[in-house]
């Protein structure tokens, strides 16, 4: 029997597919500038993939297609490095860095009786993620593996091959140079805040224990057996240096720093080559001052001897090289006691004991609070009242208490016990069987109904800017608020007659609120607080359902088709709309005027807002807005922020003492807005 021949057109298509997605990688990864959005480069995957199903001979190991994951393994077999994948010695003062470079002119000195006066050093961020090497033949990827012990680690392949900014093949750029025929490639793999905070929320949707901090979260995901797994989570990577290499010569940190990115593998978007130490302390200090500004967490910055010569000189030592040093960040750990352990309760009525602490500042904050997350995890760390703790912050998450230095527990440090019911409404709390939440189960319970509304208006959810904590308390407690649709019909005098509410504000929030009418879709969906519908979830909801109507009345069986929606969340979701106090509440939404926004009538009506396509980079300090505030709001009118300059940036928004960016703003020609004409454009949108 012949073979099924392949239709020259679907063969075709496939090809042009694969081509694109791949530059659509190399744009998203490496330049940090996507040209198409991620709806788009979704719809190309999917049918490039049903072409695959329908022709599996197309599917040939490097397409895109094949970071879905594979099968699970039993087990990771070794990976070996040649040479070996040392680690960095450590420096935590400018006198530690200052006593390396003596040692290393010291040592050039001894060794080969030359004179260095000073190195020229590039210098990195010490990102916190897992150390991988990515092997490279003939410009395709080959394998992978963990550090490890430096010498072997565990070959991760099937992983890193669902690990988006890792190509499956290299660029060969137009002018050269070729990539080499056999390049090994090191780096970190990490997760960015953002990504982090997600896959948190998520799992804490899902009610598994969340990660502790990115560095977790990476490793974990990556030292998953089951590569499918791995394919989920938002991993990124920065390589910085290289093992094996046949047919190039990098000749300097510096160039190889540059080269990398011509073949499509990315590295950190900001690092300087420096003419001294002065210079490279410098560089230090400036990474330090952005430190909680920056996407990803940084643990300190590398310095390395740029030369290639002068490093080979210089050679390692067992451990570390001779060429090279972390200079770290100070910890983001502290110590401090436990004063008392309260009970919260969250929107989901879940019971959640939080140690109260005295006050310390943990990397730059004052902690006076950490979350032990659930029973069970309070009584492994067995934390108790009156102990001394171990706290860190990490990812921006909050505080957590990493482990009780028992040591120096008082004699008369107690245990507190999960209460047997809930602290505000004492309903009987319920704690059902394999799930590690103990719950608040009266869906009219104060802490629930205020937290529901809290979220409801919440950043993320409607963002109804100017209605925080404070005010939906106020709200609650003079019962001028119960379900959400009461927002909507809050007057001007009822609102100033509020403590601290003057007429001015009271205008300002009307106008939040009228503005806050036209949600997305996707927003609209997660801001009703339906369990285990996180805003992923809800935007994927959005996608297939396009209005709320549709998606209440869903079956099961349409929602498990979903792509990402469990049997889990579909039974979270139809019980939600199938209890007539949750349609009551989306119906008074409804009729107060708000108008989820479908995101399928947005794509064929080409409506988009004026930030729509725009990519905007931020700079220097604003003095209306964090700059994650400032980000949330260039979202929300469809543009998009990128954490590097480029020919492809639309906007640069510079704030006060504005870092490098700047230049190369100016360089690139790319229009820069100050803080007043950035506002100014907000404003524009937010009338519109
Ligand atoms: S260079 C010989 N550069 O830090 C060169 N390492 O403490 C050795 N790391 O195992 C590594 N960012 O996981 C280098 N820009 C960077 C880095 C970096 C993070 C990690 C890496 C390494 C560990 C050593």
């Amino acid at each position: 029997m012949n073979e099924p021949s392949i239709p020259p057109e679907d063969e075709k298509r496939a090809q042009t597919l694969a081509r694109e997605l791949h530059d659509h990688n190399i744009h998203y990864y490496v330049h940090d500038s996507p040209v198409v959005s991620d709806a788009e480069y979704d719809r190309m995957m999917r049918e490039l993939r049903a072409l695959e199903e329908k022709h599996p001979a197309l599917a040939s190991p490097d397409s895109p297609t094949m970071r879905v994951g594979a099968p699970p393994l039993d087990s990771f077999e070794a990976f070996h490095h040649d040479p070996p994948m040392r680690s960095l010695e450590n420096a935590v003062t400018e006198e530690e860095i200052a006593a390396f470079e003596e040692r290393a002119k010291r040592f050039l000195l001894q060794t080969y009786d030359r004179n260095v006066e000073t190195f020229d050093f590039t210098c990195e961020p010490k990102l916190d993620g897992l150390a991988v090497e990515v092997v490279y033949e003939n410009g395709f990827f080959h394998s992978g593996g963990t550090r490890g012990n430096g010498i072997s680690g565990e070959d991760i392949t099937q992983n890193l091959k669902t690990v988006r900014g890792i190509p499956l093949r290299l660029r060969f750029p137009e002018g050269g140079p070729e990539p080499p025929a056999y390049l090994a490639v090191r780096g970190e793999v990490f997760m960015n805040r953002r990504g982090f905070q997600r896959l948190n929320r998520e799992r804490l949707e899902k009610e598994e224990p969340p990660f502790a901090n990115p560095r977790n979260a990476a490793a974990g995901s990556l030292r998953q057996l089951d590569s499918r797994i791995t394919a989920t989570r938002p991993l990124e990577v920065a390589f910085y240096a290289v093992g094996r290499v046949e047919g190039f010569i990098f000749h300097s940190q510096s160039h190889l720093l540059e080269s990398l990115p011509k073949w499509g593998l990315p590295v950190s978007p900001v690092w300087r080559k420096c003419a001294n130490l002065r210079e490279a302390v410098e560089f230090y200090e400036e990474l330090l001052k952005g430190r909680e500004d920056a996407p990803y967490e940084q643990d300190g910055v590398v310095l390395k001897v740029d030369s290639t010569e002068l490093q080979n000189e210089l050679g390692s030592t067992s451990r570390a090289p001779r060429w090279a040093i972390a200079y770290k960040f100070p910890a983001k750990q502290e110590t401090t006691q436990v004063e008392d352990i309260i009970f919260q309760v969250g929107r989901t009525g879940a019971i959640t004991p939080v140690a109260l602490m005295k006050p310390v500042r943990v990397g730059g904050v004052e902690v006076t609070r950490a979350t032990l997350h659930n029973e069970d995890e309070m009584r492994r760390k067995d934390v108790r009242k009156g102990d001394h703790v171990l706290i860190q912050r990490a990812g921006d998450v909050i505080p957590e208490v990493v482990a009780v230095i028992e040591e120096k527990r008082p004699p008369d440090a107690e245990a507190v016990p999960m209460p047997g019911e809930c602290p505000i409404c004492a309903t009987p709390a319920e704690r059902p069987e394999g799930e590690a939440v103990v719950r608040c189960p009266n869906p009219t319970c104060p802490a629930v109904v205020r937290e529901s509304l809290r979220h409801f208006a919440s950043r993320r959810a409607m963002d109804i800017d100017g209605l925080g904590e404070k005010l939906v308390n106020q709200l609650v407690d003079s019962g001028l608020v119960r379900e959400p649709a009461d927002f909507f019909a809050l007057s001007k005098e009822e609102l100033a007659s509020l403590e601290r509410m003057g007429e001015k504000s009271a205008e300002n929030l009307l106008e939040a609120l009228d503005r806050a009418k036209k949600p997305t879709l996707a927003r609209f969906i997660y801001s009703l607080g339906i369990r285990h519908v996180g805003e992923h979830i809800a935007e994927v909801l959005a996608e297939r359902f396009g209005s709320v109507g549709d998606l209440s009345r869903a079956d099961t069986e349409t929602l498990v088709s979903v792509h990402e929606v469990g049997p889990q969340v579909a039974e979270r979701i139809l019980r939600f709309f199938s209890d007539a106090n949750s349609r009551q509440m989306v119906e008074n939404l409804l009729s107060a005027g708000v108008e989820p926004e479908s995101p399928l009538k947005a794509a064929d009506g080409g409506g988009g807002t004026a930030f729509s396509g725009l990519s905007f980079v931020l700079t220097g300090t604003l003095s209306g807005r964090s700059r994650s505030e400032a980000k949330a709001a260039i979202e929300a009118f469809g543009g998009r922020v990128s954490s590097s300059v480029s020919k492809n940036t639309s906007f640069l928004v510079a704030g006060e003492r504005p870092g490098s960016k700047l230049k190369n703003a100016e360089s690139l020609g790319v229009e820069i807005l100050d803080e007043d004409a950035f506002e100014r454009m907000l404003s524009r949108e937010k009338g519109s």
